[in-house]
């Protein structure tokens, strides 16, 4: 392009700040269709919806006419803008500096708030360490993680601190650095005070627990009170670091267990963490306090096939674990659940029990998620009564009749004859009974399997030739998966590089190696506008929309990349083939005989 760029700051501020579905919806009538929303196209006139926007990846794209993108793209094209336009607009709207200043050599204002809010988030964590283990004022704090059997290795592995109880600890070790105050008060670092004149430390007499992104980098702070209290817990607010749906306490040092074991230990509490880390348990990590959220759940199974979701033990916990098995099975993961006996949390199980039977007893011990349903059901029925044993039956039926699997329908409606004391093969019919209601409710209901797209319009720029050759899919197919993970970006990097036979898909990926070079996370929508091509941007929001699952294995990856260079390998020994053959016509057979077994040397690899 030969207007001067536009930074890649303003653009990506720009994408927070205009949701897909918000910029989407003020065109079309979107309805929401499992992960995606889908409504009428409004680039092509059509009946039958065939435009969807996924919020998750924050696009949309057309089946019918082929037109998709992100946020920036769906304005453009609506408004007939350029991308600069675009971006214009869309900045001023949402108050976002874009003139003169932007442009100025050093970056933006919006990274340097951004690396200045980072810089003070690491600073601070360090002092709070600094302060719990060095000084007097620490000694309670100090004293009260001793208590509670927290060790000296632990403290400096997760980087616990203290906030003194002083306002002003905080504000003046930032402001003798030259930060500005009113950016970190923005930033969740500091409060302001009450009458506007200034700003005071958020946190105060408290025990500090850094909180990273995945990178490693402190984002956000948690501080307990010592001893009881309320709030237990004070947590940084959410900001331009900080999003609690997307944050998982201790990922950054769980990741490697995580990727080698392929399982993810789920707890509640970052005392859990802490804990359960200190018993060996590695690949542990807890959400902030919230509740899960599928942003948790698929950031979660890049990295892992089976979770271990290990609640506490008390009514809340063990309502909250229920909660999360759609989640995490929508996530596709393999989902064990642990039961903690006496209403105990994982912590106090391991101050009270030790490490080994808590590996043993409550992670080795966890149950599948339908013999969890199965057992929380239980509680809600009195066993000994007739009408509660037939209470129960029905609502286990409705837990084990869906399950495709007639094995393991059968082993679940073997315990639970065994349990009540009912035959298997009435249990056994009624499930059956149970099946075919549900059958038939299904087959009146909507077609899942033909979703939006029942009548495809063919006409015009088809938006996908049904069969391409094997290599084209495995070039997309990977593509896809680096597009959603950086790990197999670097994978496909060493082993491929931009030996892809497509030109556009190699351009793509060495775009795609740059991005991730530049330290940026996963995000199809920015990446998109990093672009600046309209072929590419289109070449990516195809591959983008495929409905590629978010896991991935390394058999997988190799399978795509060994198809991908297949493709040379063939077109060298096609060249070869005609070279023989003309070597044998002019009579050379010595060259062809050394042709053919170089031929045969190739097609061995
Ligand atoms: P718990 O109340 O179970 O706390 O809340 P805990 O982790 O066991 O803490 P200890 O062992 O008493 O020190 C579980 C999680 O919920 C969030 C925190 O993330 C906590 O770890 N929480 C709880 C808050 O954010 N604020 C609160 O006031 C309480
Ligand atoms: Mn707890």
């Amino acid at each position: 392009m030969s207007v001067g760029r536009i930074p890649e700051e303003i653009i990506e501020a720009v994408l927070q700040q205009h949701d897909i579905v918000d910029t989407v919806g003020k065109h079309v009538h979107l309805t929401k269709q499992g992960k995606y929303m889908k409504g009428l196209c409004p680039f092509h006139s059509e009946k039958t919806p065939s435009f969807t926007v996924t919020p998750e990846r924050q696009m949309f794209h057309c089946y019918g006419c082929g037109k998709g993108g992100n946020a920036i793209r769906f304005r453009m094209e609506i408004e007939g803008l350029s991308f600069p336009e675009a971006v214009r607009a869309m900045a001023e709207e949402a108050h976002i500096p874009f003139e003169d200043r932007a442009f100025r050599p050093g970056g933006s204002p919006v990274s340097r708030e951004m690396e200045q809010l980072l810089q003070a988030h690491e600073w601070s964590s360090k002092l709070y360490h600094f302060l719990l283990k060095n000084t007097e004022h620490g000694k309670p704090a100090m004293d009260y993680l001793k208590s509670r059997g927290v060790s000296d290795k632990a403290i400096d592995t997760f980087q616990i601190g203290y906030a003194p109880a002083r306002w002003d600890t905080l504000v003046q070790f930032l402001d003798k650095r030259s930060f500005d105050l009113s950016a970190m008060e923005k930033g969740g670092l500091l409060s302001s005070k009450q009458d506007g004149t200034g700003f005071v430390d958020r946190f105060r007499d408290r025990i500090i627990f850094p909180l990273h992104n995945r990178s490693g980098k402190v984002i956000a702070f948690a501080g307990r009170i010592l001893g009881e209290g309320h709030p237990k817990y004070l947590n940084s607010p959410e900001s331009r670091l900080f999003t609690k749906s997307r944050t998982l306490y201790n990922l950054h040092q769980a990741k490697t267990e995580i990727r080698k074991s392929r399982q993810i230990v789920l707890f509640e509490g970052y005392g859990d963490v802490i804990s359960a880390w200190e018993a060996g348990v590695h690949n542990g990590v807890a959400t902030m306090g919230t509740a899960l959220t599928e942003g948790h759940a698929s950031m979660m199974r890049t990295l892992a096939d089976e979770i271990i979701v290990c609640y506490d033990g008390d009514n809340a916990g063990q309502a909250a674990a229920l909660k999360s098995i759609p989640i995490l099975e929508a996530a596709g993961f393999q989902i064990k659940i642990s039961l903690i006996s006496e209403g105990l949390d994982p912590d106090e199980f391991i101050q009270k029990y030790g490490a080994e039977r808590f590996r043993i007893q409550v992670l080795d011990g966890a149950v599948s998620a339908v013999k969890f349903k199965l057992i929380y059901l239980k509680k809600n029925h009195i066993l000994l009564e007739e009408d509660g044993k037939v209470a129960y039956i029905k609502d286990a039926l409705e837990v084990i009749a869906p399950l495709p699997s007639p094995t393991e329908r059968e082993i679940y409606l073997k315990e639970l004859s065994a349990e009540l004391q009912v035959s298997f093969d009435s249990l056994k019919q009624e499930c059956n009974q149970f099946r075919q209601a549900m059958q038939k409710r299904s087959s009146y209901g909507d077609n899942n399997a033909k979703r939006w797209n029942n009548v495809r319009h063919k006409k015009g720029k088809a938006s996908m030739p049904t069969l391409l050759p094997a290599y084209h899919v495995a070039e997309r197919r990977l593509l896809s998966f680096m597009l959603q993970d950086s790990e197999v970006a670097r994978y496909v990097g060493d082993r491929l590089g931009d030996s892809f036979n497509i030109n556009d898909h190699a351009a793509v990926a060495a775009y795609l190696y740059a991005y991730y070079a530049g330290g940026k996370e996963p995000d199809v929508s920015r990446f998109i506008s990093s672009l600046q091509d309209d072929r590419l941007e289109q070449v990516v929001t195809s591959i983008a929309m495929m409905d590629t699952p978010e896991e991935w294995t390394t058999q997988e990856l190799d399978d795509c990349i060994r198809e991908i260079k297949r493709v040379p390998l063939q077109a060298q020994i096609q060249r070869k083939k005609e070279e023989m053959v003309s070597a044998e016509r002019a009579g050379d057979f010595l060259r062809a005989a050394q042709i053919a077994s170089e031929i045969i040397a190739l097609e061995r690899q």
